[in-house]
């Protein structure tokens, strides 16, 4: 055969294997999720994500040690609350728990990068992302609520807020009571590409904050679309967002690439607990490889073009970086 182009030249080795990587990667890149819950001297396991726990306040610095011995720089945090209430209080309570978690993780762990999610559905009794009027989810009220949900976490000691309710101009909210009070290098990670999605299921379970009736359809995006993404996202980075968020990852991944060409701003994606669950229990029947498959995922969220990746693995994908596995 007389063939010019042979593209097998350039997968003969190893080292010519990644000398032609276009995809590199990073550890300083991850975000870790991380779930703080009201309490003592607790560390559950969350049933539906094996490996991941919930920590009470005084449990919290040992994973944060974990994550910081991994080389995991940057954590998401969510927290459990104790008391549930309509209007879901306990997300801006001065002493609530993912502002008391940031107190203690600060204090102990001062280097590390603290994000938080701001949202209402872990601290509403209904377990919608914003306080109700009747059977909705009222949009323009919520927006205060926000934005003291992200005042109290900024003034706790977060480096970053991230909010992730889907209603309409919480990033101009967020961004002008974080101005007004001083915070103006606080930057805002905008789940805007934020999907009604079934692959959140874990998570709620985790979080306790399944809606108690409906769904989040009415806020969420629908899987259908993509356009419409971009318009969420070209909106945000108008109303000031300074990273864009795809979330879930794996089966959003178009979107990730069309984001990042739609605007000039990092991409985040997120690749979501119901992602995790699913590698964990086909792993668990020794249906699939485990850590070849979480490296996969990850890589191909950062070949969508992805430039960080949120991911309950962010340990066991560090040392695969450190190894030289992927990257
Ligand atoms: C909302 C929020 C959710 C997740 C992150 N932030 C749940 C939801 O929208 O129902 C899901 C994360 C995951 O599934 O890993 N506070």
């Amino acid at each position: 055969m007389e063939l010019i182009k042979r593209p097998r030249r350039l997968r003969g080795g190893e080292t010519v294997r990644r000398m032609v990587r276009e995809t590199r990667m990073d550890k300083s890149s991850l975000i870790y999720p991380l779930f703080a819950i009201d309490g003592e001297n607790i560390e559950e396991e969350i049933p539906s994500m094996e490996g991941q726990y919930r920590y009470s306040v005084d449990r919290l610095p040992y994973e944060l040690e974990r994550l910081s011995k991994a080389g995991v720089s940057s954590v998401m945090l969510f927290g459990i609350p104790e008391h549930k209430d309509e209007v879901g209080s306990q997300a801006y309570a001065q002493d609530g728990i993912v502002q008391r978690a940031l107190r203690e993780a600060r204090k102990q762990f001062p280097d590390l990068y603290y994000i938080t999610d701001v949202c209402m559905c872990e601290y509403t009794s209904h377990g919608h992302c914003g306080v109700l009027c009747g059977h909705d989810v009222e949009n323009d009220g919520t927006l205060e609520l926000l934005s003291k949900t992200a005042l109290s976490h900024v003034q706790a000691g977060a480096d970053m807020v991230a909010p992730s309710d889907m209603m309409d101009g919480r990033v101009a909210a967020i961004r002008r009571l974080l101005d007004k009070n001083g915070y103006k290098e606080i930057p805002i990670m905008s789940y805007a590409v934020k999907y009604a999605s079934a692959f959140y299921g874990p998570f709620r379970d985790a979080a306790g904050s399944a809606p108690s009736f409906g769904d989040r359809k009415s806020y969420q995006m629908d899987p259908h679309n993509s356009r419409e993404g971009i318009k969420e996202a070209l909106m945000d980075v108008e109303e000031g967002a300074d990273i864009i968020m795809v979330k879930p990852a794996m089966s959003y991944l178009d979107l990730v690439t069309r984001v990042k060409e739609a605007t000039n701003v990092p991409v985040a994606a997120y690749s979501v607990s119901g992602e995790y669950a699913m590698v964990k229990a086909a792993a668990k029947m020794d249906w699939i490889d485990e850590e070849r498959i979480m490296c996969e995922m990850a890589v191909s969220a950062y070949r969508a073009g992805a430039q960080i990746y949120l991911t309950y693995y962010a340990k066991e994908l560090a040392k695969c970086m450190d190894e030289g596995r992927i990257g």
